[in-house]
């Protein structure tokens, strides 16, 4: 990127968790123009940034959606061929650009040609200068109505396979300020960094912090697997399968540094959830 040209930066995504509230940092920094990637250009209104026509499932959008770009922040699908489609996007992507790719905590925890890892693999092999962040479950899932925000905004239940395991939960605010250091400053080409938030909590203690955020009472409804999964089919079964055997497993419950560490400070509890921007 030229030194006193403004950044270009591409973020995928950016109507989702992370996405959004990633162009809010960025537009402050001043020195970015900031270009905000959605299949649906007309619904995304965030401040400072230009609307770009961008969809995995439409390859044609995206050369012109990355003309002229020194950054990309780069979401994955959650499809089966993601590391094709990836490895497909970066090879038109200008060789210098930065790479900052969202993938998930423990993302080696199946063997090297899991899905997770081949994610990972595409980013390294197909781009020169890369980030790969590793995030534990996001916050805002809880409340995300897509997610699991339906009953637990409707009902005041959260029902969530997951016995006695912890989660390190993350505020994807909290994601989207590591994003926006790895992106804009020097030092972060080729590392990978799990990110979590500040404590490991069990679900009864979740649906306790949440009850606080939210202000209203929330319960934890536990369930096995097989009941959470429904009639979900095919690769996103599978994916929902192996993720909840992994909280059983408590493999989303190591706690790290990394948003002190990057963002200069604590990473924010969930019984703050709805608290600040
Ligand atoms: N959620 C977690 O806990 C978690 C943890 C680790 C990693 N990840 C990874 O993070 C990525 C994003 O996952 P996510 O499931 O949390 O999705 P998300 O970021 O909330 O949203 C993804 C996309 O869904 C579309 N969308 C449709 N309806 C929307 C609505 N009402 N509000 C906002 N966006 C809407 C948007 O794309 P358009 O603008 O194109 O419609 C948006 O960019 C995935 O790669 C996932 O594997 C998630």
């Amino acid at each position: 990127m030229q030194e006193h040209d403004a950044a270009r930066v591409l973020v995928t995504q950016a109507r989702g968790k992370t996405g959004a509230p990633l162009t809010s940092l960025l537009v402050d920094r001043g020195d970015v123009e900031m270009l905000g990637g959605t299949s649906d250009p007309a619904r995304l209104d965030l401040r400072g940034v230009t609307p770009v026509l961008f969809a995995w499932d439409r390859p044609e959008t995206w050369a012109p959606a990355l003309e002229d770009v020194d950054a990309v922040y780069l979401v994955r699908p959650d499809w089966e061929d993601a590391p094709e489609i990836i490895a497909g996007f970066l090879a038109q992507t200008e060789p210098s650009a930065r790479i900052v790719f969202l993938s998930e905590q423990d993302a080696d925890y199946t063997a090297p040609d899991g899905w997770s890892p081949r994610n990972e693999r595409a980013v390294r092999e197909g781009s020169q200068s890369w980030t790969i962040l590793r995030p534990s479950w996001f916050m805002q899932s809880l409340t995300d109505d897509r997610m699991f925000g339906g009953p637990v905004l409707s009902d005041g239940e959260l029902p969530f396979p997951a016995g006695d395991a912890r989660v390190a939960w993350i505020d994807a605010r909290d994601i989207a300020a590591v994003a926006a250091v790895a992106l804009l400053d020097e030092g972060h080409d080729g590392q990978t960094y799990e990110i979590t938030g500040p404590e490991a909590l069990s679900l009864p203690e979740t649906a306790k912090a949440l009850s606080e955020a939210l202000d209203r009472p929330v319960v934890h409804r536990d369930l096995t697997i097989q009941q959470a999964l429904g009639d979900s089919v095919g690769f996103a079964r599978e994916l929902d399968r192996l993720t909840f055997e992994r909280v059983a497993a408590d493999r989303f419950a190591p706690v790290t540094d990394t948003v002190r560490q990057l963002a200069g400070r604590p990473p924010r509890r969930l019984r703050d959830l709805r608290s600040g921007s």
